[in-house]
């Protein structure tokens, strides 16, 4: 088939990519232009494992390439994806759907025959029925038909979440349309995954409430942490205990700094802000939300007494900045909230992150990004790990740390308690 993914962020150069793998021809455009010109260079300006060699290899194949002539890449498309940022409005909470309204009107100005449409970014429900709007005033008076196909890729498992996933969500009403898409998913759906189809409301839906569910999990059991760090039990065990109940599963119940990114965040914001509109009370997400945004207080006030309040001129290091390992993506990492507080106590920050410097924390001044671990954690007196990068999961703090006074506070529990204690490192966890 040929298709045409719009925005080449994260999920629309992943999809992008795979969908050419599976054999069809696409085109990914984008309004940005470097963007564009680094891909047409060969280089890929996001970090997710296994994306360069499949762009690579689907590049030297002719079956993708990049453009940043959107109009020209819709008329010569049969399929268009719609994979634009939908990021949180900060007035009202709600997604913000200017990025995916530009698109509509693109598309209704190119609509030069027959062309499925497809959200692929995540939008609140009634979002399709606004598209179906703006394309209704095409002047080709061409049919059309809009459906809804969320995205559940993680970042950092992006390929793999892409090829062999859980479930392929469609929402739509044309059974040509639905046929169509199943046919493209097929090499996928075929393994063991499944293809579910429903209304285009349904499938907003879905994708709305599978986030909110997966962040209610997290916050969840990093209140039960909180309660394991007083009554001394390892939340570990918890998390165990509680999975092995086939109805509740071990998945995102790992306690740490709170849930970040580009999704969680913004989508449980947009479905308290939708349900509002419509009069229901969301009061669970509602809570899930301000438990997640509490999250950082209650690690300064950790760090404050394994510290023994005294935070003036000490100089504390970050291993890992993104909201989670195996990405480069900031947006609403933990530590965004959790160093500004830090700085306000009197401390320095010194940072490594495997996927380098990050323009985010250049606004701080009393911030700075070391190239390797051993430089970042040289006069430290406080290392944090906050992401569960492999290379952490590696280190011999025995031979790292030369200050014997240097305490290690471990937010993703990559380390055994007990062996720290042999080797005589203070180090604290989460909920343990
Ligand atoms: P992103 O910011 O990485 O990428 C969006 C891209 O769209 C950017 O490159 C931007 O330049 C481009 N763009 C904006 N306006 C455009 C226009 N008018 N024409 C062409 N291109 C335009 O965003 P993302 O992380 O890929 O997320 C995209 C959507 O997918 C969001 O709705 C998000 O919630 C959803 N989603 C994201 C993930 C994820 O892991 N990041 C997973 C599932 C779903
Ligand atoms: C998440 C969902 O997992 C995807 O299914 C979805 O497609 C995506 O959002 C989206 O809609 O954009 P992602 O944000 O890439 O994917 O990352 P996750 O692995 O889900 O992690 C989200 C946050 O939760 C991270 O900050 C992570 O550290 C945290 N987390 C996750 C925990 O603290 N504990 C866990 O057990 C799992």
């Amino acid at each position: 088939m040929r298709l045409c993914i719009i925005g080449a962020g994260y999920v629309g150069l992943v999809s992008g990519t795979c969908f050419a793998d599976m054999g069809n021809s696409v085109i990914c455009c984008d309004i940005d232009n470097d963007k564009i010109r680094k891909l047409n260079s060969g280089i890929i300006p996001i970090y997710e494992p296994g994306l360069e060699e499949m762009v690579k290899r689907n590049v030297k194949q002719f079956r993708l390439r990049f453009t940043n002539n959107i109009s020209e890449s819709i008329r010569k498309s049969d399929v268009i994806f719609i994979c634009v940022g939908t990021p949180t409005n900060k007035k009202t909470n709600d997604a913000n759907l200017k990025y995916v309204f530009q698109v509509a009107n693109k598309i209704k100005n190119n609509l030069n025959k027959y062309k499925i449409i497809v959200t692929k970014s995540t939008v609140p429900v009634t979002t399709g029925d606004k598209i179906e709007n703006i394309l209704n005033k095409n002047k080709f008076k061409t049919k059309f038909d809009v459906v809804s196909n969320p995205e559940f890729l993680r970042e950092g498992e992006a390929i793999r979440d892409f090829v062999v996933p859980d479930r392929v969500v469609v929402g739509g009403k044309s059974k040509k349309a639905i046929k169509i898409m199943k046919s493209l998913y097929l090499p996928i759906v075929k393994k063991s995954s499944r293809f579910f189809s429903t209304t285009r409301r349904g499938a907003e839906l879905v994708k709305y409430a599978s986030n909110a569910f997966l962040a209610s999990k997290i916050s969840f059991i990093n209140e039960i942490a909180n309660l394991c760090e007083i009554l001394e039990i390892n939340i570990e065990d918890i998390s165990v205990g509680m999975g092995l109940d086939q109805r509740i599963g071990d998945r995102f119940l790992r306690a740490g700094p709170g849930y970040g990114g580009s999704c969680f965040p913004k989508d449980t914001r947009a479905l308290v802000a939708l349900s509002k509109k419509f009069k229901i009370n969301l009061s669970i997400v509602n809570s899930v939300i301000k438990s997640n945004e509490n999250r950082s207080n209650l690690l300064l006030n950790r760090i404050l007494k394994i510290t023994k309040k005294n935070l003036t001129n000490k100089l504390i290091t970050f291993l890992g900045v993104t909201f989670k390992a195996n990405t480069d993506d900031m947006r609403e990492s933990p530590c965004l909230y959790l160093i500004p507080k830090l700085i306000k106590k009197g401390a320095k920050i010194n940072y490594y992150d495997p996927t380098g410097i990050k323009k985010n924390l250049e606004t701080f001044n009393k911030v700075k990004f070391s190239k390797n671990i051993v430089e970042a954690t040289k006069k430290s007196d406080l290392i944090i790990i906050h992401t569960e990068w492999n290379e952490f999961k590696q280190l011999n703090f025995k031979k790292l740390i030369k200050n014997k006074n240097v305490i290690i506070y471990d937010l993703r529990n990559i380390f055994t308690p007990y062996k720290m204690k042999i080797n005589g490192i203070k180090y604290f966890g989460i909920g343990r």
